[in-house]
């Protein structure tokens, strides 16, 4: 051994441990998904997402105001809307739940982000991201209806918008209706690198969007892949998407990273319902230790590169921040 050379040196104190970590992490860089759900009055649990709720629009002022109380200032809206249909109407009608929701949010806490996820499946009676023919999800009709609910969403108040559905040419579309009219300093936040996830599991139950038939494998991505990654998130750049993203996070640690490497972008990644029930599951259970394994998982995402991320443990991990036992 050279006896000069002792990385534990570093160490040895939490002082100086706390001086030369690597990442580090802040609120700001948090956002925080929340799911509007029809009616009035209501907050009620997710069971398959503990510890997250189904708001109405008349009560979701709450969860935003626990969201700022920990300073963290962007959520993510999803809608769960009463009726369903094959195109999805209410996804963009003007009293639909997520319009509703985010006029409510910014008549009473006009500070906060409001970012919106842009996709059909919880809007269509077959489950799927667009608009069916014969043979599945019609890629280029599909693209009208995505730029209407963003715009839609961004007339209702919407700080930026997120597309989530996977559909080709989306972005630009979308980009090209907004500016049309005048939303021409709108950012979208891009679900570039999507993969077709068994981790969206607790989600599709949240939202009540899985597929009633098939699956989204031919729309989001095949999970072997990571060249593949890199040409969604340079296609979705060049048609002018503001942020990229990486879905889901921690079994996409190397995705992340490659797209770091390869891209402009600042990069969010997505740690999705299946991650944290996972973790909500085995601390239950006694096997694990629930706010070491949080703050683990989020400190590996932004290790690999994130500049931003999406969790439901958002408002926790805002408290560990301040804490300082992460970042
Ligand atoms: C909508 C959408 C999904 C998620 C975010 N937006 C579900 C899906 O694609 O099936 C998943 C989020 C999560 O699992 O936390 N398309």
């Amino acid at each position: 051994m050279n006896d000069n050379v002792r990385p534990r040196r570093l160490r040895s104190s939490e002082v100086l441990r706390d001086m030369v970590r690597e990442v580090r992490l802040s609120p700001k860089s948090l956002i925080y998904p929340l799911f509007l759900k029809e009616g009035t009055n209501i907050k009620s649990e997710i069971s398959s997402l503990p510890n997250n709720f189904h708001y109405s629009p008349d009560r979701i002022g709450e969860a935003v105001e626990e969201a700022l109380k920990n300073d963290v200032r962007s959520v993510l809206l999803f809608g769960i809307p009463e009726h369903k249909d094959e195109v999805g109407s209410q996804a963009y009608a003007e009293e639909g739940i997520v319009q509703q929701g985010i006029r409510k949010i910014k008549e009473q806490y006009p500070e906060v982000q409001i970012i919106t996820d842009v996709c059909m499946c919880e809007y269509t009676s077959h489950g799927h991201c667009g608009i069916l023919n014969n043979c599945g999800v019609d890629n280029d009709t599909t693209l009208d209806y995505l730029a209407r609910i963003a715009l839609s969403h961004v007339e209702a108040g919407a700080d930026m918008v997120a597309p989530s559905d996977m559909m080709d040419g989306r972005i630009d579309a979308i980009r090209k209706l907004l500016d049309k009219n005048g939303h021409i300093s709108t950012p979208i936040m891009s679900y570039a690198v999507k993969y077709a996830s068994s981790f969206y599991g607790p989600f599709r139950e949240a939202a009540g969007s899985a597929p009633s038939f098939g699956n989204r494998k031919a729309y989001q991505m095949d999970y072997h892949n990571k060249r593949e990654a890199l040409k969604e998130a340079l296609i979705d750049a060049q048609e002018g998407a503001d942020i990229l993203m990486v879905k889901p996070a921690l079994s996409y640690l190397d995705v992340i990273k490659e797209v770091k490497e390869n891209t402009n972008l600042p990069l969010a990644a997505y740690s999705v319902s299946g991650e944290y029930a996972m973790i909500k599951a085995a601390a239950a259970q006694g096997l694990i230790d629930e706010y070491g394994v949080m703050c683990e998982s989020a400190v590996s995402i932004f290790r690999a590169g994130a500049d931003i991320l999406i969790s439901y443990y958002a408002k926790e991990l805002a408290q560990a921040i301040k804490k300082g036992d992460i970042g």
